[in-house]
C-alpha cells in the first residue's frame, strides 16, 4: 500500500440500515449494508427493534466490509461514524462502536452529519461520473428528510428549503400504506407507476411560501379520495392500482420539482444534484433528466447504492473532515437532532 493512501472505515446506523464501508482515498473498496426486515409488519421503523438489530449486525457488518476490501484492520487510518440526525437508540450503537474502535486502534474519529453524507456521496470516485462543481443545489429526499441544500463547499452548506411536515419518502410510504402496501412502500409505488396513467387522478398540491415543502395535505387528500371511492366500489384500489400509483408519484414529483426549479432560477445555479433514498425513484430521475435538457442543468445522480442510507457516504464525508482536522474526541455523543 502506498504510504500516502488514506484508509477510512465508515459506519452508518441512523435508522434501520447497519452499514460499514472502507474508503481508500476517494474510492470505495467495500460498502456492506444489512437491512432490517423486522419493521415490515409494523408499517414503519420501530426504534427499539432497530437498535437491537444494529447491535446484532454491527460487528459482522464491519468484519465483512474489512474482508471484502482485502485489508487488515491495522490498515485503517481513521473511523467516521454518523453522529446524527436519526433515531437516538440506533445512533448510539454506531457511535459507541466507533469510540471503542478508535480507542483500541488509537486512530482519529470523525463525527459525521448524516445529511452531509447524503450530499457528499456525489464525491465518491465512480468511473465516468462527473462530480458537481460549487456552488450547487442538492435536493435531499429520504424517509426522514426533504431539503434543498445550497452547497458552497465540501463542508459549507445551507438548507434553503425544507419540509414543514412529512418528508417526501414518508409521503410515498404513507400513500403506499393507504393502498395496502407493506413498509417501505415507496419502491412499490415506483414499480406500479411504470404501468399507470399519471394524469388519471388529481390530488391537491400545497401552497407554501419560498422553497419549503409540505406533504401532509396530499396524504389527507389521498385518504379522503380513497375512502369515498371504496365506499362506492370496494374493489376500487385493486382495479386502479397502477393509475393510483402513477398519479400519486406524479404529484409528489411535481411538488419536488417546482421548488427545485424556483431555487435554480432565483439563485441562478444550474448545477443540480439529488440525494437520499427517494432519488432512486425512476420518475424523479426522469424529471431531473428532462429539466436538464429543458433548462440546461448539469445534473448529478449518485449510484443507487449511494442514494439510500450507506456507510460509503459517511466515509467520504469523514475524509473531508479529516483533511480539515475536524476530529472528535472520546467525549462525543450521538444526537437525534443535528442541523446541517
Ligand atoms: O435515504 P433512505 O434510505 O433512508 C432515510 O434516511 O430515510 O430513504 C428511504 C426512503 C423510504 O421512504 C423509501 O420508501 C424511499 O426512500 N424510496 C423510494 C424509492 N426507493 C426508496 N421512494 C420512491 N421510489 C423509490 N424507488
Ligand atoms: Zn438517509
Amino acid at each position: 500500500m502506498n504510504q500516502k493512501d488514506k484508509i477510512i472505515l465508515g459506519i452508518e446506523s441512523s435508522c434501520d440500515d447497519t452499514s460499514a464501508s472502507i474508503l481508500k482515498n476517494s474510492a470505495i473498496l467495500s460498502n456492506v449494508i444489512a437491512g432490517q426486515k423486522v419493521h415490515e409488519d409494523y408499517g414503519g421503523v420501530v426504534p427499539e427493534l432497530a437498535s437491537r438489530a444494529h447491535q446484532q449486525n454491527i460487528i459482522p457488518v464491519v468484519e465483512a466490509a474489512i474482508k471484502k476490501a482485502g485489508i487488515k484492520k491495522e490498515d485503517i487510518d481513521a473511523i467516521a461514524f454518523t453522529r446524527g440526525p436519526g433515531l437516538l437508540g440506533s445512533l448510539v450503537v454506531g457511535t459507541s462502536f466507533s469510540k471503542a474502535f478508535a480507542m483500541a486502534m488509537n486512530i482519529p474519529m470523525l463525527d459525521v452529519n448524516h445529511m452531509h453524507g447524503h450530499v457528499l456521496a456525489h464525491f465518491i470516485d465512480d468511473e465516468g461520473k462527473n462530480k458537481p462543481k460549487f456552488p450547487f443545489l442538492c435536493l435531499t429526499v429520504s424517509g426522514g428528510h426533504t431539503q434543498i441544500v445550497l452547497v458552497k463547499d465540501y463542508l459549507e452548506m445551507e438548507v434553503i428549503g425544507t419540509t414543514i411536515d412529512d418528508a417526501a419518502g414518508e409521503a410515498f410510504d404513507k400513500s403506499a400504506k393507504l393502498l395496502g402496501f407493506p413498509y417501505p412502500g415507496g419502491p412499490l409505488i415506483d414499480k406500479h407507476a411504470q404501468n399507470g396513467d399519471p394524469k388519471k387522478f388529481e390530488f391537491s398540491r400545497p401552497q407554501i411560501k419560498g422553497y419549503d415543502y409540505s406533504f401532509s395535505g396530499l396524504k389527507t387528500s389521498i385518504l379522503y379520495f380513497l375512502q369515498k371511492q371504496t365506499k362506492e366500489n370496494p374493489q376500487f384500489i385493486a382495479e386502479n392500482l397502477d393509475d393510483l400509483c402513477a398519479s400519486i408519484q406524479f404529484t409528489i414529483i411535481e411538488i419536488l420539482m417546482k421548488k427545485l426549479k424556483k431555487a435554480s432560477k432565483e439563485l441562478n445555479i444550474r448545477e443540480i444534484a439529488i440525494a437520499g433514498g427517494v432519488s432512486a425513484n425512476s420518475g424523479l430521475r426522469k424529471a431531473i433528466e428532462k429539466a436538464a435538457a429543458d433548462l440546461k442543468w448539469n445534473t448529478y445522480i449518485p449510484k443507487f447504492e449511494y442514494c439510500t442510507d450507506n456507510a460509503a457516504m459517511i466515509a467520504i464525508t469523514g475524509k473531508f473532515m479529516l483533511e480539515k482536522g475536524l476530529v472528535a474526541d472520546q467525549s462525543i455523543s450521538a444526537t437525534a437532532r443535528l442541523e446541517i
